[in-house]
């Protein structure tokens, strides 16, 4: 049927890289500032997917995937300010400039919710970032 099948097919797989190539350039232009944030902030989330796995909820550690940017960033900042105790957070908190915590906020509200409630964790923001959390609750 297609005596040039090869090679189109060979065209196809250098198109293909190409479009590969051009699709990373891309990720960069589309939306220049938002998209170089939540890329910054997926580089940074290496620090905290250690221990904050996409499924973290049953060992005391809850899952920050899918939370609101806002609810991100005010945990950081309770933690930072000491509204929130937790040794470990308020270092992290500590060592994070705001540049870097809306960059991991936006990144981690990128990623889908976990697919359970988190645990009790979630209620213990002081009431300051509103009903947000509550809603998750069934
Ligand atoms: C050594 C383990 C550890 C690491 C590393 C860590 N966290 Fe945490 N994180 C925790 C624990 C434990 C809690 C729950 C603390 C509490 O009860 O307030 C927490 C809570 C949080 C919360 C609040 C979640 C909620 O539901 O209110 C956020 C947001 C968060 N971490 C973000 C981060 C980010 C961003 C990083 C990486 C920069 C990070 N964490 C790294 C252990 C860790």
């Amino acid at each position: 049927m297609r005596p040039s099948g090869r090679v189109q097919g060979h065209l196809a797989s250098i198109a293909a890289v190409a479009l590969a190539l051009s699709g990373a350039c891309a990720i960069v232009a589309g939306e220049p500032a938002r998209d170089a944030l939540v890329a910054y902030g997926k580089r940074l989330a290496s620090e905290c997917t250690s221990c904050h796995r996409s499924v973290g909820a049953g060992n005391g550690i809850p899952p920050i995937t899918g939370m609101p940017e806002q609810t991100f960033t005010a945990a950081m900042g309770a933690y930072r300010h000491g509204q929130r105790h937790n040794p470990v957070m308020a270092s992290v908190a500590q060592s994070l400039d705001e540049h870097q915590t809306s960059a991991l906020a936006a990144y981690f509200a990128t990623l889908p919710r976990p697919p359970r409630a988190p645990g009790p964790a979630a209620s213990q923001t002081g009431g300051e970032t509103g009903p947000g959390e509550a809603a998750g609750r069934r």
